[in-house]
C-alpha cells in the first residue's frame, strides 16, 4: 500500500480539461473517499490543449456532476506537461486523439503507465469517452455513466497493483 508520503498518482487527460477529465477527476475522488484506498491515491486532470488553462469546468459538466453528488468547484484547467510522465503512476486518456497527443509528449524512461481509460472496464466494450462539448446535455450524462463504470474498474486495478 502506498503511504501518505508517496500516494499512488493518477492523471486523467482530455482535450480541454473542462468536460471529460475533470468529470473523471471528481468522480474518482469521491469514489476513492469511500473505498479502502482513501488517502492513498492522488488524482489530477489536465488537457492536451491550452485554450482553457485556468478555467473552471464547463458549467454543463459541473451541473450534471453535481446532480449525482460529485463536486468540481475546486478544479481549474491546466495543460499536460512532460513532467507529468515522471510524476504520475498512471495517465489515462479519454480518447484515441488524446492518447496520440500524449504519446508525442511522452519522454523516454517515463514512470507513468499510459493508456485509454474506458477499456479498464471490459464490460463496457468501448474505447473512448465521447467529447460532449459541442452537443446537448445528454452527452454529459453519457460521460458520467461511462466514467462512473470505468472508475470502479480503475479502483479495482489500483488495489491489485498496491
Ligand atoms: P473536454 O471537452 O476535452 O472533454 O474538456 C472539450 C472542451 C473544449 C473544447 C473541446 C473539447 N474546445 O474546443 O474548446
Amino acid at each position: 500500500m502506498a503511504t501518505e508520503h508517496a500516494p499512488y498518482k493518477v492523471l486523467f487527460v482530455c482535450l480541454g480539461n473542462i468536460c471529460r477529465s475533470p468529470t473523471a477527476h471528481a468522480v474518482l475522488e469521491r469514489k476513492l473517499a469511500s473505498s479502502p484506498l482513501a488517502g492513498h491515491v492522488h488524482v489530477d486532470s489536465a488537457g492536451t490543449g491550452d485554450w482553457h488553462i485556468g478555467h473552471a469546468p464547463d458549467v454543463r459538466a459541473a451541473l450534471a456532476a453535481r446532480q449525482r453528488g460529485y463536486h468540481m468547484d475546486h478544479l481549474r484547467a491546466r495543460q499536460v506537461r512532460v513532467a507529468d510522465f515522471r510524476e504520475f503512476d498512471w495517465i489515462l486518456a479519454m480518447d484515441h486523439s488524446n492518447l496520440a497527443d500524449l504519446k508525442k509528449l511522452q519522454p523516454e524512461h517515463a514512470k507513468a503507465q499510459l493508456s485509454l481509460f474506458l477499456p479498464l472496464d471490459r464490460k463496457l466494450g468501448l474505447a473512448e469517452v465521447p467529447d460532449p462539448y459541442y452537443g446537448g446535455p445528454e452527452g454529459f450524462e453519457t460521460v458520467l455513466d461511462l466514467v462512473e463504470a470505468a472508475s470502479d474498474a480503475l479502483i479495482r486495478r489500483i488495489q491489485e497493483q498496491l
